[in-house]
């Protein structure tokens, strides 16, 4: 299992120009460079991202690359060409990136985003993508239904909503037609996998997860601060230690999520794990629906402040909400978390001040990380 470089800075690596002076592969990739911004003899770092040192604790607890797809930057570049290509859907109408928008840290601001016959809709709110890669139960979608993002990936596209190639449409087969009908996927194919056996659902599959588990966040301002308090020296992290550049509501917010619930805290680190701020592997419901039996998780919260819509059905419009919901909407039910019960075993009631409100929701956008949202890397390769 690959362990990512433990760095102290964060770097961010550019995407590659265009290189004239590159040697000839003898390939001609003008079927790919005439429709994409891509440079196939010159692929941007996706593979051996830096990450910082404060997630080396971390990222040996959480789910990394499967043994049978380790990470090439090929391989995450042909993700990166799958993610933003509407040739993915039967009417060619939309990609994955049409509800998974880089600018919303790959989240939708609609509650239920729109299928590719631009009528019907998702039956649950999109998912940010953002830090994807350290769920740590390493099940997918808000139920958990998917048991890694390799078997996630090509399920939109044969979803009878979202892209269309059901079973009923030619299933999988028949996207795999159209693929082999597109200039730039026999190269790019090549180049990922370097055979002539081509384009499989297994080949997309592997191609989109890695592409999705590039998407990293370590960038955010919480992520800026937290790396000059803490020095690497220690796995353990003090999440506690005061953070240059924060204001004293900020702060606030942070001690209240933070700490548990007997220490004065709120215990949101129990389930919205820091660094990456992805959830606790053993989580259960947080107690949205009275008598609830079903078990959901949640996208990493790092962005969550880019999103307008908040949780499996969207039913948040604001962060604000969010945190009266925590304070005084939680419902009991069969799959509601302990840690979201009182003492007694009711479902808590937190009795916050306007003000420790206020610092919360302050403290959730600290985690934006507008370089998830701007890297070129993860933008569409396609020309306009
Ligand atoms: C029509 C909108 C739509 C399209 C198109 C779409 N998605 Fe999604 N995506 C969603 C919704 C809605 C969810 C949450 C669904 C659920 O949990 O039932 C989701 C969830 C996910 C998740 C799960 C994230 C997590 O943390 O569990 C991943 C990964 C994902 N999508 C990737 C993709 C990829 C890759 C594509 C393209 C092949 C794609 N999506 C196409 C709407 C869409
Ligand atoms: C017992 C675990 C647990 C605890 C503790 C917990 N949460 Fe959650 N949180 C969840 C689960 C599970 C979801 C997803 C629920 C769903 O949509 O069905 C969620 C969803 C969220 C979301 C919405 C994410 C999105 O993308 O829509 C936010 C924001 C959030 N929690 C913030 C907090 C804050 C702030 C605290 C502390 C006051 C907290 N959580 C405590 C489990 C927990």
């Amino acid at each position: 299992m690959p362990r990512p470089l433990a760095l102290a800075s964060l770097l961010l690596v550019l995407p590659a120009c265009a290189d004239s002076t590159a040697p000839s592969d003898g390939v001609d990739w003008t079927p790919v460079t005439d429709v994409l911004l891509i440079n196939p003899r010159s692929l941007p770092n996706y593979a051996a991202q830096p990450l910082p040192v404060y997630y080396a604790g971390a990222v040996t607890r959480e789910v990394q690359f499967p043994i049978n797809n380790p990470p090439t930057n090929a391989l995450a570049t042909l993700g990166r060409v799958l993610f933003f290509d509407v040739q993915l859907s039967r009417t060619a109408t939309v990609s994955c990136a049409s509800c998974h928008h880089q600018a919303l840290g790959f989240g939708d601001s609609a509650q239920f985003s729109l299928g590719f016959d631009g009528v019907r809709r998702t039956s649950a709110h999109s998912m940010r993508l953002g830090n994807a890669r350290f769920n740590q139960s390493g099940m997918y979608f808000w139920n958990q239904r998917a048991t890694s993002l390799e078997v996630q990936t090509t399920q939109p596209i044969m979803d009878g909503v979202e892209m269309g190639f059901d079973t009923a449409h030619g299933g999988f087969q028949a996207l795999i037609g159209r693929m082999e009908g597109l200039a730039y996927y026999p190269p790019l194919f090549r180049l990922a996998f370097g055979d002539e056996v081509g384009v499989t659902e297994g080949r997309v599959r592997k191609a989109l997860a890695q592409y999705v588990r590039s998407l990293i966040s370590v960038n955010s301002r919480w992520d800026a601060a937290f790396a000059q308090v803490h020095d690497g020296s220690s796995l353990v992290l003090d999440l506690l230690a005061p953070l240059p550049g924060f204001t004293a509501q900020e702060l606030r917010g942070r001690d209240l999520y933070m700490r548990a619930k007997p220490e004065g805290g709120l215990g949101c680190q129990g389930c919205h794990v820091a660094p990456s701020f992805s959830i606790n592997g053993a989580t259960r419901s947080n107690g949205l629906d009275a008598g609830e039996t079903r078990v959901f998780r949640a996208p990493s919260l790092k962005n969550v402040a880019l999103s307008k819509r908040f949780m499996h059905d969207g039913r948040f419009t604001s962060l604000e909400e969010v945190v009266e919901f925590y304070n005084s909407g939680i419902q009991d039910g069969p799959a509601l978390d302990v840690r979201l019960r009182d003492t007694a075993g009711a479902p808590q009631r937190l009795n916050l001040s306007a003000a420790d409100k206020a610092a919360l929701a302050a403290f959730l956008r600290t985690l934006t990380d507008l370089s998830v949202t701007t890297d070129p890397r993860f933008a569409t390769p396609f020309r306009p």
